[in-house]
């Protein structure tokens, strides 16, 4: 008999974002592939891409120039004893969207950057306690953040004990962590903006109460990079942290991270000081795999070369406030809410009590899918979505606050085929 995936992959997939336990029981069990905007389940079944991989596909599934870009390079080897010549040429087309920063370093994966940006700011500080906002959800797999969070088995206590937290977008809250904890925070890490829009100067007042204190500050770009602006909240708010880490959309789905930073911190990773004490940075297998470099270098001339930015902020313009019109035409404001930002809308969905309820999230996202839209209550928006596809979302929406009103007035257990979704972060399974 065929094994299970659970049998053979623990999880069941590769981000517990994709777990089953994410998804109402109608979602599609696996992806087949994806062109532009749509994705197409094993069974065929075709469906609207509204989490576009996590956030990373910023400018559609199997996006034809990305994809050219990416095979010429592999077919001239993917991975060498020396630095490829790709890694040059990539470091000064990256470094030329950040002026903020003088240098780069590559990686697979988002939690490598930030990991390598947190152990340089204690490096470069002499301190241990690394700061970030508690209510953001991600930072990395790694023992620093996962420790803060209840799913923190196997993270020694000494470990957790180094990360503190403070309220996000909240400056007196970060005043009273470094006032707490005088000396000993060697950085700060946070996302520059989430679905809100932050008080003003936020950013470049966190960053200098940061300085006045001896800690470096990193923005974390992993969401925002590519998405609020070209190349991102530090451009849009002109501010200059120490460090920037970047990852999801820089390279259209494809495995590319990187950490950018000023050269007085970045130059401690590097081999050049000769008699300085080494930190060891970054050092990976595949961190410059040329696949990846090839696919974030063929983004950024697309991004370039097209008002990308323009596009996917239209798109989510029209994609929140055509959802902000049925839901008052509804009168079902009281129950659900989405946020008027145009580079990532985020739905919030709420029971008869006015209580955030992952049973109604899990009912809209099942009726949606029934619809042919997957969609988990954020939309991201990519250079493949028309107007056309908010459209279709809309239909598909408004039909589901049908069932919506239904499961205010008689209850959702009825109504729901499967399962609630978990949240990922729980102590217990
Ligand atoms: C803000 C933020 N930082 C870092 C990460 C870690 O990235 P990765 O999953 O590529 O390790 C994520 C992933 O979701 C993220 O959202």
């Amino acid at each position: 008999m065929k094994k299970n995936i659970h049998d053979l992959i623990p999880g069941g997939a590769h981000t517990y974002s994709k777990g089953d336990d994410q998804f109402p029981s109608n979602a599609p069990t696996a992806i087949s592939h994806g062109k532009g905007a749509y994705v197409w389940g094993i069974d065929g079944h075709k469906y609207l891409d509204c989490p576009m991989g996590l956030t990373s596909v910023s400018l559609g599934h199997a996006y034809e120039p990305v994809v050219d870009r990416v095979i010429e390079e592999i077919k001239r080897g993917a991975n060498f004893q020396r630095p490829s010549y790709l890694e040059y040429e990539m470091a000064e087309k990256f470094l030329s969207l950040v002026p903020q920063h003088d240098m780069i370093k590559f990686a697979k994966n988002g939690s490598t950057v930030t990991t390598a940006a947190v152990k340089l700011a204690r490096a470069y500080t002499n301190r241990d306690l690394v700061a970030f906002p508690h209510d953001h959800p991600f930072y990395s797999y790694d023992d620093w953040f996962i420790g803060s969070t209840p799913c923190n088995k196997g993270v020694p206590d000494a470990i957790k004990k180094l990360s503190v937290t403070y309220k996000a977008d909240d400056l007196l809250s970060l005043k009273e962590l470094f006032d707490k904890f005088p000396g000993q925070i060697a950085c700060v890490i946070s996302e520059p903006e989430k679905d809100n829009y932050l008080p003003e100067n936020y950013l470049s007042d966190s960053i200098e109460l940061a300085h006045k204190n001896g800690a470096l500050y990193i923005v974390d770009e992993m969401i925002t990079g590519f998405k609020t602006d070209f190349p991102g909240s530090i451009s849009k708010y002109k501010v200059k942290p120490d460090m920037a880490t970047w990852g999801k959309g820089i390279a259209n789905g494809f495995a590319f991270c990187a950490m950018t930073g000023t050269k007085e911190v970045m130059e401690l990773g590097g081999i050049r000081n000769i008699g300085q004490e080494k930190v060891f940075l970054t050092s990976t297998t595949h961190g410059a795999e040329t696949s990846g470099m090839a696919a974030c270098i063929a983004t950024i001339d697309v991004f370039q070369a097209n008002n990308v930015i323009s596009h996917n902020h239209n798109i989510g313009n029209k994609l929140h406030t055509s959802a902000q019109q049925v839901i008052n035409k509804r009168g079902l404001g009281k129950f659900i809410s989405v946020t008027n930002t145009d580079w990532w809308p985020v739905f919030n969905f709420k029971d008869l009590q006015e209580n955030t309820s992952s049973g109604m999230k899990t009912l809209v996202m099942q009726e949606m899918i029934e619809r042919g839209v997957l969609f988990t209550g954020t939309f991201v928006p990519c250079y493949s979505h028309t107007e056309a596809d908010i459209d279709f979302f809309i239909q598909a929406f408004t039909e589901t606050l049908n069932i919506y009103e239904k499961a205010l007035e008689d209850g959702i257990d009825k109504l729901l085929v499967g399962p609630i979704i978990k949240a990922v972060f729980r102590k217990y399974l």
